[in-house]
């Protein structure tokens, strides 16, 4: 696994029980591997369009944790410095979108499924959609 070098991530490693041929089972606890309150949970699948692209936002104060927990696809981090390429294959394995980290999902695999955790329910004004948007308040930030 390549470490992270963008800001505001990590990587998060649940416990994986295999089963032999009875399959596998993760678990993810809240304050425990996921490293706040979990209030809300989502999934994302159908991705059968290759071409698809999820994501291109930032957050202003929402965090997250995103697991493909079927499949594999590229996670692509961007703190407005560095910039990653993540490979997601690994069910027991998530990435931490902390605040203000420019995050793309992008060359998913058949059968692919992402499951994220959310510290906070959704609101649309937490989000940043717009990249130099995103690059100006990074700056005022930095002020
Ligand atoms: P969006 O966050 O843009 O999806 P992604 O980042 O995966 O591409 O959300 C897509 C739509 O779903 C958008 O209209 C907002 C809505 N939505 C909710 O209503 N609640 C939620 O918890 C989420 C994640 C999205």
């Amino acid at each position: 696994m390549d470490e992270i070098r963008v800001k505001n991530s990590g990587y998060v490693t649940l416990k994986r029980y295999v089963d032999d041929r009875d399959g596998a089972l993760c678990i993810m606890n809240a304050n425990q591997e996921i490293p706040f309150d979990i209030k809300r949970v989502y999934y994302i699948n159908n991705l059968e369009n290759m071409t698809s692209i999820r994501g291109k936002h930032a957050h202003r104060q929402l965090q997250q944790v995103i697991f493909c927990i079927n499949g594999c696809f590229t996670l692509s981090l961007d703190d407005g410095e560095q910039k990653q390429d993540i490979l997601m294959m690994k069910d027991n394995v998530g990435v931490i979108l902390g605040p203000m980290l420019w995050h793309t999902m992008h060359d998913f695999s058949s059968g692919c499924v992402l499951l994220v955790a959310a510290s906070d329910y959704y609101d649309e004004s937490d989000y940043i959609r717009d990249y130099e948007e995103f690059r100006s308040e990074l700056k005022r930030l930095q002020k």
